[in-house]
């Protein structure tokens, strides 16, 4: 799809991030799969060398950019975050670190000061317009050799998949009660979820298998050092390194 007919498509089936992100974090505290794919993106950083400057691209409520903020104490951290709710959660979420900063540009506006050493973008490519030139955004976001850090929802939202695995953990963490409270106070994230489902649907969001998107990361300009499915096989991780 072109980027004009995203825009329109866009307007009328796109989720509204802001009422996701008032129970973004609620949810994901609750959600496993979730709380994987942190400790993973933790672990990797214990096993590169220190980046000096990373860009977490669509941070949401910040919970990437508080991992390599305490774990980098000495880097410099950029959340780039168009929607002002997700982004009015991270701040004040993250108000106590001093090397964070904070832009409200799409990834396609948004006017990098300097090359990164770091890229994270999780779970946020596939929402945005035209991915091959957005990876190639996010090449030029990282100097030569600078590592991409990338998580992307591949597979259609089965939301009553996901709604039966998560009250099922919910329930076996807080009881009945506790998992209905929990739902009761998340009903906004299914029913964003069911609005992702019918921009991938619409093909406003980019659903891809696991070859597709390692050619379009390796097309726009970098070397896969790892892949494989993650949540639940809905989505991909990828390593990459921008090559020369
Ligand atoms: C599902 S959230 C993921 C947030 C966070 N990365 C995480 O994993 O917790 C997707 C985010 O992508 C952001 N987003 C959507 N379109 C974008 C664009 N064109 N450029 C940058 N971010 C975008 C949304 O505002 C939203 O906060």
């Amino acid at each position: 799809m072109k980027v004009d007919q995203f825009e329109t498509a866009n307007l009328s089936v796109r989720p509204d991030w802001s009422a996701y992100a008032t129970a973004y974090d609620l949810l994901s505290e609750h959600n496993p799969e979730y709380q994987a794919l942190l400790q993973g993106f933790e672990a990797f950083l214990t096993t590169i060398e220190m980046p000096r400057l990373i860009y977490d691209i669509g941070g949401g409520t910040g919970n990437y950019t508080e991992i390599a903020a305490r774990a980098c104490p000495n880097s410099e951290v950029c959340l780039v975050e168009p929607d002002a709710g997700m982004l009015a959660a991270a701040r004040s979420k993250l108000a106590t670190f001093r090397n964070i900063k904070y832009d409200s540009s799409t990834l396609e506006d948004f006017d990098a000061p300097e090359a990164a050493d770091l890229v994270i973008c999780v779970h946020s490519l596939y929402a945005m317009p035209g991915q091959e030139q957005r990876l190639g955004d996010l090449r030029r976001l990282l100097r030569p050799g600078g590592l991409l850090y990338l998580i992307d929802l591949g597979r259609y939202m089965n939301v009553t998949d996901w709604r039966s695995y998560l009250f099922s953990n919910l329930k076996k963490e807080l009881g009945l009660a506790g998992a209905l409270r929990v739902f009761w106070q998340g009903r906004e994230i299914a029913k964003q979820n069911n609005a992702i489902l019918k921009a991938q649907k619409k093909g406003v969001y980019w659903t891809h298998t696991e070859a597709e998107i390692a050619l379009a990361v390796a097309a726009a300009g970098f070397e896969i050092l790892k892949q494989e499915p993650v949540y639940r096989g809905y989505s991909d991780l990828l390593i990459c390194r921008a090559t020369p």
